[in-house]
């Protein structure tokens, strides 16, 4: 198993991979909705606005993340993890926390600050997300869950407060996502 930063020519094997995992795990609708969002996302991906990192076996590609960033008036150096998909055969042996984990370093070489994430507590604890509070980072779009609003801190600092709003990167300003 080893991680590759990928660039646009992964866009083919990126999307199959998100669309096939989604249908398998929420059904045909989310697999079509999350094949889309890593269609677009990947076929954009400059490696700063928007990061892709891939898990392969052999040649073949077995899980993958997209790391976004967020944008504040203050400058701070925050990304945002979302989305990230094993392949069905490979879940539950640890790809994804070692994927995810492979991520969270290469960002921290890259000086940022601040990671956050939207998703399940309980699967996020487990790679260092904590319950993040709007009242410290306030998310792009408005959460229909926000217990899900989730963070870490990269450095040895505690998340700062940010007062201003964030955006997002134009393919996740859909409220269908949130
Ligand atoms: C979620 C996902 C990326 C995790 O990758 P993985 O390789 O299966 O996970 P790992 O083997 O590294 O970690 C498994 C641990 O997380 C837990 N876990 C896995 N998927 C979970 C989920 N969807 N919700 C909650 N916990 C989950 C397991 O209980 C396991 O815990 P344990 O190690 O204490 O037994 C993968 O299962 C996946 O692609 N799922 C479908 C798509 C999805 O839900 N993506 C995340 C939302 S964007």
């Amino acid at each position: 198993m080893n991680h590759k930063i990928l660039d646009k020519n992964s866009q083919e094997e990126v999307t199959s991979l998100f669309a096939s995992v989604f249908t398998s795990s929420e059904g045909e609708k989310e697999g079509r909705l999350i094949g889309n969002l890593a269609s677009e996302l990947s076929s954009r991906i400059d490696n700063q606005e928007i990061i892709c990192i891939g898990t392969y076996e052999k040649e073949s590609i077995i899980g993958a993340i997209f790391f976004t960033r967020l944008r504040f008036n203050e400058g701070n150096q925050v990304y945002m993890l979302a989305p990230v998909a094993v392949s069905t055969k490979h879940q539950g042996k640890g790809v994804g926390q070692a994927l995810i984990n492979y991520g969270l370093n290469e960002l921290k070489k890259r000086s940022v600050a601040v990671v956050i994430t939207y998703g399940d507590p309980s699967f996020y604890s487990k790679v260092g997300f904590q319950p993040l509070s709007e009242n410290i980072i306030q998310a792009p779009l408005k959460l229909s869950m926000p217990e899900g609003w989730l963070g870490q801190s990269l450095t040895e600092d505690p998340i700062p407060t940010v007062n201003d709003r964030p955006t997002c990167v134009k393919e996740f300003n859909d409220p269908t996502y949130w």
